[in-house]
């Protein structure tokens, strides 16, 4: 994150004792870091050793397993058909992967009381249906429908729903941090005015105390593909305080405040989050271009180096047909997509949707999962037949 964060107790400079009150021990100091030392930190300060664990086993967990000969075309899937009992991070179905980047949805069917920490990946949780709150050791934040939930890598936390049952998340899980779009920010790393969004959107977690009893808790540890299941003997919210700009946050997509113009925007300007190796932009309810002739349906495109994941969460989207909530689109790179027949037409002399969707553009191609193969709409790829 761009700014700077602090929340309890703190000692007033690093690195120097800091005594737990009323005692003889000290709390332990732990930097987060990103980049090496080079990167966003936040500094924590724990009751325990952060080192501390009593036991570590394998978990059984078996990925997705990838389409190997999917064929080089166009793809519609329907996600929420499916569900995997669990935790949402036990339950998520990954359809699209590759060394960058995950994409997986999730249908909860419970909440646990395990704690949870993604070590091999930094993520970002699209809260499509659903409230709750994410308790983690850097404090709690509300969520809500339309949340972006980002939680920096080596995040502990614990998503807790008001009602599991209902719940249906977009999950992207990203080699790098998910950043503020630079064009968004002046040197300094401050919203800039024509930023679509400002510091106030996003909610920042709240420290509410800090956990020392001593009984045994149950951490699960996702490292690429894989789950460790870490047994410690203490509670891992043991944090007094903490300071610095490497923390989870929300920001809800309705905060956005889209940028439009006389004739047809391109997605850039939609932009939310960028990382080096994909960008995430959104579509929101909006007015559309004002130029008495303006097509606000998008013209035809071939993106001869970004794969462009689309998914829908609500509204009537001007360029495609057939699409229902939680559709996922795939338009790879190298071939042209563009408004499917009668659209560019309707389009003719619209003054708003209300399209929410968000879309990811990869600058790598994409590998599909069998739960692609299995979700598909049979020949999407004929729709472009008049
Ligand atoms: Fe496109």
């Amino acid at each position: 994150m761009s700014f700077y964060q602090r929340q309890g107790e703190i000692p007033g400079k690093k690195h120097l004792t800091f005594y737990q009150e009323g005692q003889s021990k000290l709390y332990r100091e732990e930097l987060m870091s990103s980049k090496g030392f080079s990167g966003v930190y936040s500094t924590l300060y724990h009751a325990n050793p952060p080192t501390r664990v009593k036991e570590i086993r394998p978990m059984s967990h078996s990925p997705a397993e990838v389409w190997e000969e999917a064929p080089f075309e166009y793809f519609h899937f329907i996600t929420g058909e499916k569900r995997i009992e669990g935790a949402q991070h036990l339950a998520r179905i990954e359809y699209l992967t590759n060394s960058d980047l995950t994409i997986s949805t999730a249908k909860p069917t419970e909440n646990s009381d395990h704690f949870y920490k993604n070590a091999g990946a930094h993520e970002l949780i699209f809260v499509h249906h659903g409230s709750g709150a994410c308790l983690s050791q850097f404090g709690s934040l509300d969520i809500v429908e339309g949340d972006y939930l980002v939680l920096p890598k080596g995040t502990i936390y614990q998503l807790q729903f008001e009602d599991p049952e209902r719940v249906k998340l977009l999950v992207v899980e990203s080699q790098s941090p998910f950043e503020i779009p630079g064009k968004y920010r002046n040197e300094f790393g401050q919203m800039l005015e024509h930023a679509p969004y400002s510091e106030r959107d996003f909610k920042t977690p709240v420290l509410h105390g800090v956990f020392t009893d001593y009984n045994d808790y149950q951490l699960d540890v996702k490292k690429g593909e894989r789950f460790h299941s870490y047994l410690l003997d203490h509670h891992p919210f043991d944090v007094v305080g903490w300071d610095g700009y490497h923390f989870p946050f929300t920001f809800n997509i309705n905060d956005y405040a889209p940028i439009v113009g006389k004739i047809h925007q391109p997605p850039p300007v939609h932009s939310v989050f960028s990382t080096p190796r994909f960008v995430i932009c959104n579509f929101v309810p909006r007015l559309l271009d004002f130029h008495p002739d303006s097509i606000p349906a998008p013209y035809f495109h071939s993106n001869v180096d970004c794969d462009e994941v689309l998914y829908y969460v609500s509204g009537n989207f001007t360029s495609r047909k057939g699409i229902t909530e939680g559709s996922i689109t795939l338009h790879p790179m190298g071939i042209p997509h563009g408004p499917q027949p009668g659209k560019t037409e309707a389009s003719l002399g619209k003054e708003k949707t209300d399209e929410v969707a968000v879309m990811i553009d990869t600058f790598a191609p994409l590998k599909l999962t069998r739960h692609v193969q299995s979700t598909m709409v049979e020949d999407y790829y004929r729709s472009w037949l008049e």
